[in-house]
């Protein structure tokens, strides 16, 4: 699947689109149209979208709320919608979708830290992060001591990623 949005559009006009977007689905994530660089380490507001009978959403969003960040939590029968509005492509996927109030996205079992440091820098053309699937051992995914390393993904808004980190132990997760 190839971009739906046009790449004349600069940053600030797709993240408008996505807060626009994401409005009309109900939740009001936002009235403020900040431009990201106003963003800071005090300000770790996330959206979290989710099914309601899932438990590794759960407990993602306990280890958001522990690390610093007000989360809003709102349950979804499906989160496809919310994922095609988004431009998250399907081989990026995961469980959960979490939305900045400037409307980036932080998809899957991404440890705070990692969406603290792009939320007080976004990196230019970024319009999210992305764990895909769910790694053993990432934040919501423990499962004894197993671990599986991952690469948080950087997405543009033409769909293409670059890794934003290279996760390959439990402890840098935190
Ligand atoms: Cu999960
Ligand atoms: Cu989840």
């Amino acid at each position: 699947m190839k971009t739906i949005l046009p790449k004349i559009l600069n940053l600030s006009a797709v993240a408008f689109a996505v807060l626009t977007l994401v409005a009309c689905s109900k939740s009001t994530p936002t009235d403020s149209l900040l431009t990201s660089s106003s963003q800071t380490a005090d300000n770790l507001v996330l959206e979290v979208h989710k099914t309601p009978t899932c438990g590794c959403c759960g407990d993602w969003v306990k280890h958001l709320d522990e690390n610093g960040f007000d989360t809003k939590v709102i349950d979804h029968r499906s989160l496809n919608a919310i994922k095609k509005k988004l431009n998250i492509h399907p081989e990026l996927q995961s469980c959960h979708t979490g939305v900045s109030p400037d409307g980036f996205f932080f998809e899957g079992h991404i440890p705070s830290k990692y969406i603290a440091q792009f939320l007080a820098n976004p990196p230019k053309g970024a319009i999210g992060l992305a764990v895909p699937g769910m790694p053993a051992g990432s934040p919501g995914m423990e499962m004894g001591g197993r671990f599986s390393p991952y690469d948080i993904l950087l997405v543009r808004a033409d769909g293409s990623t670059e890794p934003f980190a290279a996760v390959s132990s439990s402890e840098e997760q935190y």
